[in-house]
């Protein structure tokens, strides 16, 4: 196994497999009643976040005490980071402590490549500026297997933002290496520049590509990433790039819709559609947790034994 989680492309099909079929198993015990397993008992694990989080957080540390890792949670808010401290001197806090592995959210792309310089634990991205978010990658890709059986040839959509998404660019990279087959859909000012490399197709025409579609991920429109204009307003996104139940209609029976979370609800995606029987937004969240378990008890688990 790897020993840092930076990137969605660190995974080759062999690994990514591998880390979905262990939180296959980790997910039977969140079933019973002692959810607890003893792996990662005396190692320590750092939540290191500097931007706001609710699920990723929250997850991650569910995940590290379920394997009785010692959590230590960090929040830029009430750190030495508000009196100017840099990341690199924080970074060498973390390793005089001894932490095993760090989970690090920061605003910067890149941040979590420069802490795995600076640290000898294992560092997890758990999503850096407008770059990559491969944790939830593997939860979206756990989540379509687990309910359609298989990702090899799965046609999947994601839908909005793609150019301040991190979830979208994961996405990218590890469903192509899963074999599934991805088309980005945006308006031409919400897709990257350069997006032609990207091993996905693209669109502006989501009623185009609904019907051929086995999954469709809608993307947060993250106002807060953008300064300028992008669409001339919410009600004119809405129509075009929203889902709503008589766009679901368009969709093949079987397919289903996912969002990464947080929503804004009658935006990218209406609410009756988030709430329906199709929508797995709840079961991502679940699936994150032990995602997340298979994560840390594979790059920390096999060390020192
Ligand atoms: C995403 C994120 O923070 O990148 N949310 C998440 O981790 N569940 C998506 C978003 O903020 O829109």
């Amino acid at each position: 196994m790897i020993r840092h989680l930076l990137s969605a492309a660190d995974l080759d099909a062999d690994n990514a497999t591998l880390v979905l079929d262990t939180a296959a198993e980790m997910a039977n015990l969140a079933g019973r009643e002692v959810k607890k397993l003893p792996t990662l008992r005396g190692r320590t694990v750092v939540n290191l976040f500097y931007e706001d989080s609710t699920r990723t957080r929250i997850s991650f540390e569910a995940a590290a005490k379920r394997l009785s890792a010692d959590v230590i949670n960090f929040s830029a808010k009430g750190s030495s980071v508000s009196k100017g401290e840099s990341l690199k001197d924080t970074a060498l806090t973390l390793q005089a402590m001894g932490a095993d592995a760090v989970v690090i959210r920061h605003s910067a792309s890149g941040a979590p490549h420069r802490l795995a310089t600076w640290v000898d634990g294992s560092v997890l991205n758990a999503g850096d500026g407008t770059h990559e978010h491969p944790t939830q990658a593997l939860l979206d890709a756990y989540t379509m297997r687990a309910r359609l059986g298989r990702l090899d040839g799965l046609a999947v959509a994601i839908v909005g933002d793609v150019l301040h998404s991190r979830v979208a660019r994961s996405n990218v990279l590890l469903l192509h290496t899963l074999g599934a087959r991805v088309t980005l859909v945006g308006p031409p000012t919400l897709l990257p520049v350069g997006v032609d490399a990207w091993p996905a197709k693209t669109s502006y025409d989501l009623d185009a590509v609904l019907p051929d579609a086995d999954v469709v991920m809608m993307l947060r429109v993250q106002r807060e990433r953008m300064d300028d204009a992008y669409f001339p307003s919410v009600r004119e996104y809405s129509r075009r790039y929203g889902l709503d139940a008589v766009r679901m209609r368009k969709l093949p029976e079987h397919a289903i819709v996912m969002h990464p979370g947080p929503m804004n609800r009658g935006m990218e995606i209406s609410p009756d559609v988030a709430d329906s029987p199709r929508s797995t937004i709840v079961e991502q969240v679940a699936n994150g947790v032990s995602v997340r378990m298979a994560v840390l008890y594979l790059l920390l688990g096999g060390q020192h034994k």
